[in-house]
């Protein structure tokens, strides 16, 4: 609008040879997507630069007219990085905003540029390029924030503290395990990304429309030039396929939902109540009127994200689910659900390593918690199946009855007397008692993968040789 009436209805450059007039000026701002698609543009030049240079190379454009192009590409690609480039929404996309300028530049040399392919296949080409480099980045992103864990983990391969299930206390771990499992998850999304990486590795440039063309192109030349592994080889699912966009989507909201886990356990650690955790003054905010408050926000916005982020999927997955082969204009959505989930992921994996780096451990904290809740009650029936010969059902049964027993006391289980233990049942000896202290009970977990700190050394080991 800001275009002005006049401009409005003169015909497009790019297609006005069949319109009478320009688009009405809703018509313009509906059809508009330089607003957001101008974040394309390096990957925009660098694909027209291959292009271009296959042209000459299959002898379609000359190489005077290569050069032209090339140089006037790069001309624009430092108009655009120093600020000095003027974006217009008459031009609808940054493929037009660029393709004018160049004719500015160079003169009817730019007119060559868009034989044998269409924006179709040039858009499919530069949101793939700028999604492959985005997935590139969250791998390592994921890769430090998995190191920030192990660190974390064998600091703490010793350190007790309450497991849970139902968020009630259920058996003793180690905080190094729980870091650990923090580990597996994201080591999971780390390689859904490389899976990512791997399916979207082939060069859409060269489907043109939909069907392909007639000009001698050389599609393994231009795939080779851009860095994929070779060409897409069905022109119209060329045009018609947001998979790469759908994938780097659904990559985002499960690792967001892990960050969105994980913040919401960083949000109760960190409570008084709790009191596993201190935050650091670098990752927490205060309170404008309660002084002696400390604000998880870092963690609660991470936990935010998530929601954003896994609309996005649900919104691409929706513009997609209609849509009859092959390109249609509704494609155009893509791009802000993704470029929109990726800030949001790459700050929350961000905020998170920061948070883990930094947060006090408050292992004496962890230690109380850990004894309390009876939650050395599954290591007692173990003793009992182990050493009185008891079926694990029976034995669980007289457990609960010890358990009982300690509540009508107000004591935990170690510190029922042994007279107290043998009134429930009698083959009960003295030995017990080594088994029901928190240390005991994490030591005796050695079943592969368990909790006992050996085990999870070696856990730890066996990442740092893979991160
Ligand atoms: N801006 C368009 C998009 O993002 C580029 C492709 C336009 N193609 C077309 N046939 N109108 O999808």
């Amino acid at each position: 609008m800001a275009d002005g009436n006049s401009e409005t209805k003169s015909s497009n450059q790019m297609w006005g040879g069949r319109f009478a007039s320009g688009p009405d000026a809703i018509m313009e701002e509906i059809n508009a997507s330089i607003g957001f698609d101008k974040k394309l543009y390096a990957q925009d030049i660098r694909g027209s630069i291959a292009h271009a240079t296959m042209l000459a190379h299959q002898g379609i454009i000359s190489a005077d007219d290569k050069d032209k192009i090339v140089h006037g590409l790069n001309t624009i690609l430092s108009e655009i990085e120093s600020g000095s480039f003027e974006f217009s929404r008459r031009l609808e996309d940054i493929h037009m905003n660029i393709e004018a300028r160049l004719a500015t530049l160079i003169g009817p040399a730019a007119g060559r540029l868009h034989t044998a392919r269409s924006r179709n296949d040039q858009v499919a080409l530069d949101f793939r390029l700028w999604v492959k480099e985005e997935l590139q980045r969250t791998e390592k992103a994921l890769t430090a924030l998995i190191a920030a864990f192990l660190d974390r983990a064998e600091e703490h391969a010793d350190t007790v503290m309450p497991g849970f299930t139902h968020l009630q206390t259920a058996q003793p771990v180690t905080f190094g395990h729980h870091c650990m499992a923090y580990v597996e998850m994201f080591g999971r999304d780390r390689s859904r990304v490389r899976h990512a990486i791997e399916h979207m590795d082939e060069s859409p440039i060269g489907a043109a429309a939909l069907a392909g063309t007639g000009f001698p192109i050389d599609r393994h030349m231009t795939a080779k030039a851009l860095g994929f592994a070779g060409p897409t080889r069905n022109s119209i699912d060329t045009v018609s396929d947001r998979d790469f966009a759908l994938e780097f989507l659904s990559m985002a909201s499960i690792t967001a939902t892990h960050l969105s886990r994980l913040a919401e356990e960083i949000v109760i650690w960190s409570t008084p109540q709790f009191g596993f955790i201190r935050l650091s003054d670098a990752f927490s905010t205060g309170s404008s009127i309660m002084p002696q408050k400390k604000n998880p926000d870092a963690a609660e916005l991470v936990r935010a994200k998530t929601g954003r982020i896994n609309g996005s999927l649900i919104a691409l997955l929706t513009v997609m689910k209609g849509l009859p082969l092959a390109y249609s204009k509704d494609m155009q959505e893509d791009k802000e659900q993704v470029f929109d989930s990726a800030e949001s992921l790459e700050l929350a994996i961000a905020a998170m390593t920061g948070m883990v780096r930094d947060m006090t451990i408050r292992s004496d904290r962890m230690k109380a918690a850990a004894g309390s809740g009876y939650s050395t009650a599954t290591d007692l029936a173990d003793w009992l199946v182990r050493e009185a010969g008891l079926p694990f059902r029976d034995a669980h049964h007289v457990t609960g009855r010890a358990v009982a027993l300690a509540e009508q006391k107000g004591c935990d289980l170690a510190d029922l007397s042994l007279a107290d233990l043998q009134s429930i049942y009698a083959d009960i000896t003295e030995k017990v008692f080594d088994v029901l202290t928190v240390e005991a009970s994490v030591a005796s977990r050695t079943s592969f993968g368990g909790t006992a700190p050996n085990e999870v050394r070696k856990q730890i080991a066996w990442w740092r040789a893979r991160n």
